[in-house]
């Protein structure tokens, strides 16, 4: 049967790990790699705006010698029929399909009629592609995972479920500091399987959270989903939340006392979820553009992956 890439609680930490050494050794032995996906085909749908996941796997795609088709929601007939329906199709003419939709929902669907895997590229509930690449960057710069803290602070989103179930698979600690929740995201059968590995803590306290030894990776994401930020239907509660974020912060007065590195998955709303004082030029352990590159190679070495363990 097909496996898809939905959400990483279906994964287990060996097969997380196995995608992020092939990541690795790609980005570090790229010539190895350039036909590993020959005439293969990847269809990119997006109903939601991108600027990293587009380019890192058509790119992606690319290197590794196969081709990345970008096609559009909008323009397409998936609006207007069974999304299952046309997954079936899609899967007669590409080896995988990509997916960024709005709704968990429908990506359910589309992957109910796809015969390849359906790689889930963001809805309101997961961005396990944006994970992957965050446990790469932590793999790099902590070597194990078990000498890693994963604090993230901010607004409980698609981007903090992936972070928790991929962490604690993969044996990292994880702290969520998130005085709000997107309700959208809640996912309580993740948070269980999180919780019964004993590494997932929630508290409110930015200095308990970043006081260990270990190599603490501090992230943060936006406080509103990208598709509400300019829409004047949604001004109201944009006002509330910044209000109520506003202490939660990433800034250096937040990381006094403390060196840790600085994530953030981009794009950043400078002034709002982070400060300017902690961009990498104003701060050295700031590695935003290392964690972005990493998309490329995390996803390469996913697809390598769901190509060679396809049944
Ligand atoms: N982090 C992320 O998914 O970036 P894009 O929205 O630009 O693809």
């Amino acid at each position: 049967m097909v496996r898809h890439v939905i959400s990483w609680k279906d994964w287990d930490g060996k097969e997380i790990a196995e995608m992020i050494e092939l990541g690795i050794d790609i980005k570090n032995n790229p010539e190895k790699y350039n036909e590993e996906l020959k005439d293969q085909s990847l269809i990119m749908l997006f109903e939601k705006t991108s600027t990293r996941t587009r380019l890192s796997f058509e790119i992606g795609m690319t290197k590794l010698g196969g081709h990345g088709i970008f096609f559009d929601w909008a323009k397409s007939n998936l609006g207007i029929t069974e999304a299952n329906l046309e997954s079936a199709v899609m899967s007669r003419y590409a080896e995988a399909i990509m997916a960024r939709l709005k709704k968990n929902e429908t990506l359910m669907k589309i992957a109910a009629g796809a015969s390849v895997p359906v790689i889930n590229a963001l809805c309101e509930k997961y961005h396990p592609c944006q994970g992957l690449a965050d446990y790469m960057t932590v793999k790099e710069l902590a070597g194990e995972y078990s000498n890693a803290r994963m604090v993230y602070v901010g607004m409980y989103n698609n981007v903090a479920n992936s972070l928790v179930s991929a962490g604690t698979a993969l044996g990292c600690e994880v702290y969520c500091v998130t005085p709000e929740k997107n309700a959208p995201a809640h996912d309580e059968e993740l948070l269980e399987k999180a919780r019964k590995t004993g590494l997932f803590h929630e508290t409110l306290d930015v200095k308990e959270a970043l006081d260990t030894d270990k190599t603490v990776f501090l992230y943060t994401d936006t406080w509103i989903d990208l598709e509400f930020i300019t829409n004047p239907d949604f001004a109201d509660e944009k006002e509330r939340r910044l209000k109520s974020m506003m202490p939660y912060q990433l800034n250096k007065k937040m990381i006094e006392g403390s060196e840790p590195y600085i994530l953030h998955c981009m794009p950043i709303h400078l002034g709002y979820e982070m400060n300017e004082d902690l961009l990498p030029e104003n701060y050295a352990k700031t590695k935003i553009y290392r964690q972005a590159e990493n998309r490329m190679w995390a996803q390469m070495g996913l697809m390598t992956y769901l190509n060679r363990n396809k049944e």
